[in-house]
């Protein structure tokens, strides 16, 4: 997560790919660097409009977009970066339609709501209150955009405040709390996913804690919760075997076996081991040039709609 965003200048996939053009009817996209900036640009063969990019948002594991000003407005950006493809297309729920101006075809205008959303999300001390404040920007979801902001704590440390150290310790939180509230401000708790038009549609694969919250079994307990399975401070494992303990902690191995305060869930009659793989299997994100484990764990059924 500390990649989450990055300045033009550090931004790895702008350096090592470039140019990068995509074309759209009439109009063409082009992302090039000049120095450690980069140019994004758009014309019709006769105007254009170009701006440099301010953000990279998203360290391009599935994609990254890109975040620039125009006319005193933040926009995001109409194509976006996939690693799938190594090439720009559409940045994922906006229109794929021909645009009717180049101006339309830029991107999307953001409300400041809309921005402060973003930075708060990828970056860490840009949103005080109100207010974007991009000058204290540090890129990336970093200790203190977890653990609250380390000036305080030095303050503590040196008015000797030993009881009150100023450091806030997700670990005392219960498991509803921790994956709803604390990772799912960013992530997508149960809560924010319904006041999206139709629970965010299909995107929703992307919403963890709201897939989990909708699976049966699977909720409240800190045996299940976002970091029963994800430390944080660490990459992201990526062998299905490691999951395997945190599902038994619950599931009995064997049907029939005695049940247990502690593991009261019912064995699989199929299989012991890598869990995850039927029952969180990876599925495409539609448009997103990326698959997502789904969260909603679950009996998968062949032929049967993914759970909405
Ligand atoms: C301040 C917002 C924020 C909070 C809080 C947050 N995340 Fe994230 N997380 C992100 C963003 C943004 C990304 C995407 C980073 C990228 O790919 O560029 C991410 C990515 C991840 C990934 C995928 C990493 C990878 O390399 O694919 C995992 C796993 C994850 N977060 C787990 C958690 C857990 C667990 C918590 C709660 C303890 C949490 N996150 C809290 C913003 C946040
Ligand atoms: C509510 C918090 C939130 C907001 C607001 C938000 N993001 Fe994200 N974003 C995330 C999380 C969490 C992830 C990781 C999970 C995923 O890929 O969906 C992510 C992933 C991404 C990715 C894919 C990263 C990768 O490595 O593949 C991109 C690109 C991205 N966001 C761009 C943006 C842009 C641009 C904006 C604003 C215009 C924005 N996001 C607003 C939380 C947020
Ligand atoms: C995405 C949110 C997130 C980020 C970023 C993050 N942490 Fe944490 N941290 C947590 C959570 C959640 C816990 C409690 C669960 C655990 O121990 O993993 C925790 C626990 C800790 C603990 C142990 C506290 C205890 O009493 O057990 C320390 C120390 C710590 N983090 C330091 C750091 C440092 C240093 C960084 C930056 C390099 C950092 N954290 C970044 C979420 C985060
Ligand atoms: C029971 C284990 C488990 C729990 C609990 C869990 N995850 Fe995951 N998560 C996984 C597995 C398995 C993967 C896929 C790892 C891989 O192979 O890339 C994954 C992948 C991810 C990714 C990468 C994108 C994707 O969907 O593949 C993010 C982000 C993530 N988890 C966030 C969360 C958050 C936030 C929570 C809390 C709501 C959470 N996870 C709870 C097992 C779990
Ligand atoms: C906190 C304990 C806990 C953990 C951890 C846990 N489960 Fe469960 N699981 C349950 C409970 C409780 C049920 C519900 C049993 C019931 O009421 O039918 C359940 C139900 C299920 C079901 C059946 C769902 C259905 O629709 O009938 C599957 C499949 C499943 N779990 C797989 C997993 C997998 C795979 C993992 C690890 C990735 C896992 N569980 C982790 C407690 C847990
Ligand atoms: C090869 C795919 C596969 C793997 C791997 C797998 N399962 Fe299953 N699991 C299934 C299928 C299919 C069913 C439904 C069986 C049926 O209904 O006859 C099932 C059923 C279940 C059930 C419901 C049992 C009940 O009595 O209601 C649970 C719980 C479960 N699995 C947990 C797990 C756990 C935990 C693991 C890892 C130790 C695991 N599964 C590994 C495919 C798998």
């Amino acid at each position: 997560m500390s990649k989450a965003l990055e300045p033009t200048a550090d931004c790895e996939v702008l350096k090592t790919h470039q140019p990068l053009n995509f074309r759209n009817g009439p109009y063409t996209y082009q992302i090039v660097r000049e120095g450690n900036r980069s140019i994004y640009k758009i014309t019709d063969g006769v105007n254009a409009i170009s701006e440099p990019i301010l953000f990279c948002f998203g360290q391009g594991k599935a994609g990254q977009t890109y975040v620039f000003r125009h006319n005193d407005v933040f926009y995001e950006s109409r194509v976006s970066y996939y690693q799938e493809t190594q090439s720009l297309d559409f940045t994922i729920v906006h229109p794929h339609s021909v645009p009717e101006s180049l101006e339309d075809g830029l991107g999307r205008a953001m409300t400041v709501e809309a921005a402060q959303g973003c930075f708060a999300c990828h970056s860490t001390a840009s949103v005080s209150g109100n207010q974007l404040q991009l000058d204290h920007l540090i890129p990336g979801v970093t200790c203190e955009g977890c653990h609250g902001p380390g000036e305080k704590h030095i303050a503590a440390v040196k008015a000797r405040n030993f009881k009150n150290l100023q450091i806030f310790n997700p670990a005392n939180m219960d498991g509803d709390e921790l994956t709803q509230e604390f990772c799912g401000a960013c992530h997508v708790s149960f809560e924010k996913a319904l006041l999206m038009p139709k629970q965010g549609g299909s995107n929703n694969l992307r919403y963890q804690p709201y897939r989990i919250f909708n699976s049966k079994g699977h909720n409240g307990d800190l045996r299940i919760s976002c970091i029963a399975c994800h430390d944080p401070h660490d990459k992201l494992e990526q062998d299905a075997a490691f999951y395997d303990s945190k599902c038994l902690a619950c599931h009995l191995t064997v049907r029939g076996q005695a049940k247990t305060t502690t593991r009261s869930a019912p064995a699989c009659p199929v299989s012991k081991q890598q869990c995850v793989t039927c029952h969180m299997p990876k599925i495409a994100l539609p448009g997103g040039h990326a698959k997502f484990s789904d969260h909603w764990i679950r009996i998968v059924k062949p032929n049967e709609p993914i759970p909405n």
